[in-house]
């Protein structure tokens, strides 16, 4: 029987995520893989988050508390708003749907850069919406274009700060600027998966526009510098007026209850953090450097990661490196990311890439 698939969802692709380790070992026979594809934690997770996984375990015939209440209690206090503020999601991933959901009727516009994190363009996608994709300017969010492709259609605009996968970022007098003259009816979403890591005295305080009542969300991850990524959780924090209308299309149970101790217990450890925040600035040094030393010219990142342009093309650098049993990530064109990782993998990474240039 031919299955009716609604024209949007049909135009969509899958995700493709960073290729999982086990599986290049599968296909080519490998027994060490270095995976630098998808910006996660080379430390591991939170040692303090770990040690309550087992003691969580023991409770999983219980659903989780659904309201996540000491989790976005921890939250609230961290960051100086109320229990209302806080939204928890299955990764920030779902909170991205959840907007889209909740704030685009069909032909409603999202503006957002043409290169950033790809889900934003998904999500919209899959609710009817429209992508409106302004380009890049030097590698950074373009936000005089992004505010002048504004209408009154316009819903949501995208700010990724830094940006995946460049690693750039937008100042606050920038963003200040933007929220100055943006009208009411668009809500600008701050997906701040990588704050952690940013270095800059200019990067914006964009809880403290929350905190006015403005209508914007920022978006933070355990995935990234908490080491969490595999137990799926996020969290927006916005005014109770939008908690009050995403909650009625979050799933009940969507932050699991050994990802809830786990991040309560990681938010509190600071000193995991500031080992990530040392390892990755110590990390970065080595592989712009060592990049540069090959010819690159890496875009200056704040974040985990960084981006460069490969001078041939990027798949091609990509499958050579995985012949080296190193994983990199793709992106379009000519441009590849590659995620810091310990000094020892970055070296591999470095001479890996070495090997191949030499090759060819
Ligand atoms: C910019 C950005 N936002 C959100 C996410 C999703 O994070 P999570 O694991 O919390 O779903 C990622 C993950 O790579 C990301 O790069």
């Amino acid at each position: 029987m031919a299955l009716h698939v609604h024209p949007d969802i049909a135009a969509l692709s899958p995700y493709v995520p960073g290729k999982p380790i086990e599986e290049l070992q599968r296909e080519l026979g490998l027994t060490r893989v270095i995976k630098l594809a998808s910006n996660e934690n080379p430390l591991g997770p939170s040692p303090k988050a770990l040690a309550v996984v087992n003691e969580t375990a023991a409770t999983l015939h219980r659903y989780p508390d659904g309201g996540a209440y000491r989790l976005r209690e921890a939250l609230a206090d961290r960051w100086k708003v109320t229990l209302e503020h806080i939204i928890l999601g299955n990764g920030s991933d779902e909170i991205l749907g959840m907007l889209a959901r909740t704030f685009l009727s069909p032909g409603d516009e999202a503006v957002m850069a043409d290169q950033t994190f790809v889900i934003y363009k998904m999500e919209v996608m899959a609710a009817h919406g429209k992508a409106v994709t302004i380009p890049l300017k030097q590698w950074r969010h373009d936000l005089s274009a992004m505010a002048a492709a504004i209408t009154a259609r316009t819903r949501l605009l995208f700010l990724c700060n830094p940006n995946n996968p460049t690693g750039t970022m937008v100042s606050a007098e920038e963003v200040g600027r933007l929220l100055s003259r943006l009208p009411e009816h668009v809500i600008v979403v701050f997906d701040e998966a990588y704050v952690e890591y940013v270095r800059s005295a200019e990067f914006p305080d964009s809880l403290a526009y929350v905190r006015e009542g403005r209508n914007v969300i920022v978006l933070r991850t355990f995935s990234k510098i908490y080491g969490l990524a595999g137990l799926r959780i996020g969290y927006g924090v916005t005014t109770p007026e939008m908690t009050n209308l995403l909650n009625r299309v979050r799933p009940p149970f969507n932050a699991n209850s050994i990802a809830q101790r786990a991040a309560l217990a990681a938010l509190d450890d600071d000193e995991h953090v500031a080992n990530s925040r040392a390892v990755n600035q110590a990390g970065m040094e080595q592989v712009v450097a060592g990049l540069k030393t090959l010819g690159f010219a890496p875009i200056p990142s704040e974040a985990n990661f960084v981006y460069f342009d490969a001078g041939r093309d990027g798949r091609e650098l990509f499958e050579a490196l995985l012949h080296q049993g190193v994983i990199v990530r793709h992106i379009e064109g000519r441009m590849v990311r590659v995620t810091i990782g310990q000094a020892e993998d970055n070296q591999a990474f470095l001479a890996a890439l070495a090997r191949v240039i030499q090759a060819s």
